[in-house]
C-alpha cells in the first residue's frame, strides 16, 4: 500500500523519535531574517512548525503574534514543554491546507520538502490564500537532499521558479549563505511577496 504523508505518519515519526530533520534550534537563515525586521506586531504563521524552534525564537524576540501550526500535537508538545509561556491559542494543530486566517508573514522551514511533490502547487495556492496583500512568504527550501525517496523532497531553483511564478511573480530563490553547516550549499532562500 502506498505510504500517505498524513497526520498519523508524522505523529509516528515523532513518537518513535525518528526526526532527523530536527536541528534542535531555530534555523539561522530564519533567525537572521527575523533579527532584521523592525515591526514586531506582524502576524506570523509557521506551518509545519514541528517542535517549534523558530516560533520560540520569534516569540522571545518580541514577535507576539506568531502562530505555530502542525498536523500533529506530538510535534508542538516540544514547544510547549520547552517554552510553557508560549500562548496556547497560538499553537494550531491542523492541516495548513484547511487553515483559515490571514498573515503578514509566513515562515517556511522544511514544510514544502515534507509534502508529496504532487502537493506543491496546492502549497503555493494555500500560502497565497493565507497572506495579506503585500504579505511575504520567506524561508529555506532544499535544492538537494541526501535521500531521493523522500521526505524530504528537493526541487531545483528552476522548478521552484516555475511553481511560484503565476501567484508570486518576482519570487526569488537565492543560495543561502548562512545555512547551518550540515545544510550548507543545499538550501535556497525564498522570498515571495503576495501582490
Ligand atoms: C520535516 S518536518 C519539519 C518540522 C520543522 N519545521 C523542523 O524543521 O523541525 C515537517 C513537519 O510538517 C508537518 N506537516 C506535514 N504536512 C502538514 C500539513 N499539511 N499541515 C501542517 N503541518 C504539516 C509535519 O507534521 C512535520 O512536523
Amino acid at each position: 500500500m502506498a505510504r500517505e504523508l498524513n497526520a498519523r505518519y508524522w505523529e509516528d515519526r515523532y513518537t518513535t523519535g525518528d526526526t532527523p530533520w530536527d536541528i534542535g534550534a531555530a534555523s539561522t537563515p530564519i533567525t537572521t531574517y527575523l533579527d532584521g525586521l523592525r515591526d514586531r506586531d506582524l502576524r506570523i504563521l509557521i506551518p509545519g512548525a514541528g517542535r517549534g524552534y523558530e516560533a520560540e525564537y520569534a516569540h522571545r524576540a518580541g514577535f507576539r503574534n506568531v502562530f505555530a501550526m502542525d498536523l500533529t500535537d506530538e510535534a508542538l508538545k516540544g514547544l510547549s514543554q520547552r517554552y510553557p509561556t508560549f500562548p496556547r491559542e497560538q499553537l494550531l494543530i491542523g492541516d495548513v491546507f484547511e487553515h483559515e486566517g490571514t498573515y503578514d508573514l509566513i515562515l517556511e522551514q522544511t514544510l514544502l520538502c515534507a509534502l508529496e511533490p504532487a502537493d506543491r502547487e496546492r502549497y503555493v495556492r494555500a500560502m497565497h490564500r493565507l497572506l495579506m496583500p503585500g504579505g511575504k512568504l520567506v524561508g529555506v527550501l532544499f535544492d538537494q537532499v541526501p535521500n531521493p525517496q523522500g521526505p524530504p523532497f528537493a526541487a531545483s531553483k528552476e522548478e521552484y521558479e516555475r511553481l511560484f511564478t503565476s501567484l508570486f511573480p518576482g519570487a526569488t530563490f537565492e543560495r543561502c549563505h548562512n545555512s547551518i553547516t550540515p545544510r550548507a550549499g543545499r538550501e535556497l532562500w525564498m522570498k515571495a511577496v503576495r501582490s
